[in-house]
């Protein structure tokens, strides 16, 4: 799973050398269908329950799961690219959100937010501590910056398929849920919008888009609890 993270990490880093206005999604998720073959590395999401794309890419409103699409981006658009990298059968999932050219304070402002509201989920991830320390420590942060966590998806464990349990939450009460244990792997992904945290979503099925129509962000690494604490599989040079 380690290898794949690194497989993983380089795509995104890759990507955000790609991203200005005027590139496409088709032409990030064609990159990444490439690389990952070249690497002897699958795209796990293609054909998962249907999906038929290497990456889910959600612009702007859109929450998640996202359609790759041949329209360019513009200059101030911010671009969450999703993907879940399968090598030889170890499997991680990381997304991230890329700023497209300039963006508003407001929109710099929620991708600064959610990316720190993942760390400090990280943060708890370790043995002893609880699920819901995870989902309060990201809740808690996320509201007090003004921003809300949606709720209708969650984080969750990853082994031999994409979605294991446990639903890992990005909001709730210390002390309660889950106990963590070293060995467990799972994915925390916040998704936060600037609005209301209510999703609605499209009719091809797949894509959710914040229900008020404001912007919505996402940063999502697989993680193991170790006895050293949470190690990011996902992990890029940052
Ligand atoms: N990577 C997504 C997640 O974080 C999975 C998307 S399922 C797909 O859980 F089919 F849309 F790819
Ligand atoms: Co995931």
């Amino acid at each position: 799973m380690h290898e794949a993270g690194k497989l993983l990490a380089q795509c995104h880093q890759t990507i955000a050398q790609m991203i200005r206005p005027g590139i496409t999604t088709w032409e990030i998720d064609a990159f990444v269908d490439r690389f990952l073959a070249k690497h002897g590395a699958k795209p796990e999401q293609k054909g998962y329950r249907g999906y038929q794309y290497a990456t889910c890419a959600s612009v702007n409103d859109e929450v998640c799961h996202g359609f790759p699409r041949r329209k360019r981006l513009e200059n101030g658009d911010i671009v969450t690219i999703d993907m879940v990298v399968n090598l030889h059968g170890a499997l991680v999932d990381s997304a991230w959100t890329y700023a497209v050219g300039t963006l508003s304070d407001q929109a710099a402002h929620l991708l600064t937010v959610t990316k720190t509201a993942l760390y400090k989920g990280i943060e708890q991830a370790v043995a002893g501590n609880r699920l819901g320390d995870i989902g309060h420590a990201i809740q808690q942060y996320v509201e007090a910056e003004g921003f809300s966590v949606v709720r209708d998806f969650t984080g969750h464990g990853i082994g031999p398929t994409i979605h294991e349990d446990p639903d890992v939450f990005h909001y709730g009460k210390p002390g309660k849920g889950l106990r963590l244990k070293e060995g467990m792997v799972f994915t925390i992904e916040p998704m936060v919008n600037v609005g209301a945290w209510q999703c609605k979503m499209d009719d091809n099925g797949w894509t959710a888009r914040t229900a008020d129509g404001t912007l919505s962000a996402q940063y999502e690494h697989t993680i193991a609890i170790t006895k050293g604490g949470p190690l990011i599989l996902t992990e890029q040079t940052r």
